[in-house]
């Protein structure tokens, strides 16, 4: 007998997200994920219960204060192993953008002048600015330019930019508006054979993908636990070769701590406290549909995101099939998603409307998506788009379901052809 395959049940997934019963919220539907996702209960019972109980100095002696330390440390685990990380390769900061800068005044002291940057103008601009200031110093920029059609990025162009010079390439895993997940593993083997080191930008792949951070091939890697499901913070992975090049940026007397050597802020403890509920929650999912198991946490989570690349590509292909039919739209990115290939992150703008009135529109009709240059200003200025008007963004994830996309294109019909 055949076996039956299994399907994300997002009618569980959405009973784990509180905004999905509250009154102010529930009635929306919600397509602006890639600014900041909803959080499930396992993650707001966590911060309350820090602000509750224990909100006090961590890893002192009294007991409200060893607590309070053990749900962080708890965390830095759960983090730690769901990427397949050692613990000391692991920083939480207050934000990717902050990190990334923190990371860059770490990493200038390798550059001599003339030494070269590679930056993409698909990036968004936090994995951009800080490495373009490093010119200040005497690093010379070069720039990966996406296609003019598409917005994504050629290998090619990215072979002939690197050289002898080159010390440091930095491009995202997959762009905030363009969705095209980016072959980071060959970027990470040409820039090495080049002598370079790589700081890939997975902001906008975090959500979709649950990577192996030593399988991806890069030296750094930096995420968002606000897109993710969680607190507002900054995930940021090193390997331990790449780490040992960084010069640490914290207190002189933390410069050790591996927690601290590139975190100046200090780490924000509730916020940190409350991460370990999003793996409880990719738990929790695990169990409903494969039920108990002696997998480790990274490959359960894994499993997990197989279910959800499969119904995010759904999703993908149900906008993107009405996007793709309509010559009054400019679509970003690939017109069709396999999973694993494209994020469901789809951005289009449209000939005889502006972005921000259509964003304002689906808002009428309560439907939230975004609108504007997400900060991928380049990216945008070069497919030929006003950047303050940008794209109309609609990003999904794995609690979207294929009604609410329904919704989406009977609306958009309706704004589209008034216009
Ligand atoms: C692709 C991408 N990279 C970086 C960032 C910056 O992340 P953060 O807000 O944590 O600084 C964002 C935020 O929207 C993003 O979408």
């Amino acid at each position: 007998m055949k076996k039956s395959k299994i399907s994300l049940d997002t009618d569980f997934v959405r009973s784990q997200f509180p905004a999905f019963q509250a009154e102010e919220s529930r009635d929306w539907i919600f397509f602006e994920n890639a600014g900041g996702a909803y959080v499930p209960a396992t993650v707001i019972e966590r911060l309350k219960r820090f602000f509750v109980a224990h909100k006090v100095q961590p890893y002192g002696s009294f007991a409200l204060s060893r607590t309070a330390g053990e749900e962080m440390d708890e965390s830095y685990r759960a983090i730690t192993e769901l990427l397949h990380a050692e613990a000391d390769e692991v920083t939480l900061g207050p934000s990717t953008t902050l990190n990334f800068y923190v990371l860059a005044q770490g990493l200038r002291h390798l550059l001599n002048p003339g030494d070269e940057i590679v930056v993409t103008n698909q990036d968004h601009e936090a994995n951009v600015g800080v490495w373009r200031r490093l010119s200040e110093f005497g690093a010379v920029i070069r720039e990966w330019r996406v296609q003019k059609e598409t917005g994504e990025l050629d290998l090619s162009d990215f072979e002939s930019l690197i050289g002898d010079r080159t010390k440091l390439v930095c491009c995202t895993l997959c762009s905030n508006v363009v969705g095209t997940h980016n072959d980071i593993g060959t970027v990470a083997e040409l820039a090495h054979q080049a002598g370079a080191l790589v700081v890939a930008d997975g902001v906008s792949y975090a959500p979709h993908v649950i990577p192996d951070v030593h399988k991806l091939g890069v030296d750094f890697y930096g995420y968002s636990t606000y897109k993710t499901f969680g607190t507002h913070q900054g995930v940021l992975w090193g390997s331990r070769g790449a780490l040992q090049q960084v010069k640490a940026q914290g207190h002189f007397f933390n410069q050790s701590e591996s927690r601290y050597r590139l975190n100046p802020t200090g780490p924000q403890h509730a916020e940190i406290a409350a991460l370990a509920g999003i793996t409880e929650y990719f738990d929790a999912l695990y169990r409903h549909h494969f039920g108990a198991s002696s997998e480790d946490r990274h490959d359960r989570a894994r499993k997990v995101f197989a279910l959800v690349a499969e119904h995010e590509a759904t999703l993908a292909n149900r906008l993107l099939g009405y996007l793709k039919e309509r010559p009054d739209l400019q679509l970003l990115g690939q017109d069709h998603a396999e999973p694993g290939g494209r994020a469901s992150t789809v951005a289009f703008c449209a000939a005889n409307i502006s972005s921000a009135k259509i964003e304002r529109e689906l808002a009428e009709r309560g439907i939230g998506v975004g609108s504007g240059n997400f900060y991928a200003h380049r990216c945008i200025e070069a497919l030929g788009i006003d950047p303050n008007d940008g794209v109309v963004r609609v990003s999904m994830v794995h609690y979207n379901t294929e009604e609410e996309v329904d919704q989406l294109l009977s609306a958009l019909d309706e704004i589209l052809e008034k216009a």
